[in-house]
């Protein structure tokens, strides 16, 4: 898991710096598709389920799931792009939300509340946890500070493929309720609306909206439960020595 995590990341933090006022989200995609084919690994987005394109690029109001258009994106967009890669018979699967060029305040609070939540869920995702325990400390944070998560998109275990157990919802479902073991590799993903959690999927089968237009914000990391401290595995950073076998 950790070489395909380490691309996953690379490649994220490639398309980020990527992303300016004018370029079109088919670009940035196609952007994508080269840099994952540069490192050796392929998208674990495209064709599942029949999706078109590299990444998910979720544009404002946009939740998740966005498909590349020609829409340009323009000073003050916040994009959440949300990249997944297959590399050597594994998944790895980081989002990030950004703003293009620069943003107001109310739009840069929405996504430092997603972002520090993410890290408040990978935080408590030590073994003897529970899966409620990274949702728990999610959504505390989020509602806390006046915004809401979606209900309807979850987090989820990953490994060979890009869903697996267990789910890992950002509110509290008791149903959902696996202990938390070392050796388990889990996406958390907090996706976080300023307004009201609702969403609604549109005509187009795939781009997730919020139901009251309000802007939304997704970040994700896949994450390895350890005996000790969680350890992140799509962090860019990490030494490319650690990808080699
Ligand atoms: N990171 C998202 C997820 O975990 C991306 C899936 S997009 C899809 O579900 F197109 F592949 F479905
Ligand atoms: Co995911």
């Amino acid at each position: 898991m950790r070489p395909a995590c380490v691309v996953a990341a690379k490649v994220l933090d490639e398309i980020v710096d990527f992303i300016k006022p004018g370029i079109t989200t088919q670009q940035v995609d196609n952007f994508a598709a080269e840099r994952m084919m540069a490192h050796g690994a392929k998208s674990a987005f495209l064709g599942y389920r029949k999706y078109p394109c590299h990444t998910c690029i979720s544009v404002n109001e946009e939740v998740v799931h966005g498909m590349a258009n020609e829409r340009e994106l323009k000073f003050g967009d916040v994009v959440s792009v949300d990249v997944g890669v297959r590399y050597n018979g594994f998944i790895g699967d980081n989002a990030r939300t950004v703003a293009v060029g620069g943003c107001g305040v109310a739009a840069q609070r929405l996504m430092d509340v997603t972002e520090q939540s993410l890290y408040l869920g990978i935080a408590a995702a030590i073994p003897g946890n529970r899966v409620t325990d990274i949702s728990r400390a999610v959504q505390n944070y989020v509602e806390g500070h006046g915004f809401s998560v979606v209900r309807e998109f979850v987090g989820h275990g990953v490994g060979r493929t890009m869903h697996e157990e267990p789910q890992v919802p950002n509110f509290v479902d008791r149903t959902m309720n696996d202990r938390l073991r070392p050796g388990m590799t889990i996406a958390i993903e907090p996706m976080v609306n300023a307004g009201c959690p609702d969403v609604k999927i549109l005509k187009d089968g795939w781009t997730v909206v919020t139901r009251d237009g309000s802007l939304s914000a997704h970040f994700e990391h896949t994450v390895l439960i350890t005996d000790g401290k969680p350890e992140i595995l799509t962090w860019a950073k990490t030494p490319s020595a650690l990808m080699v076998g």
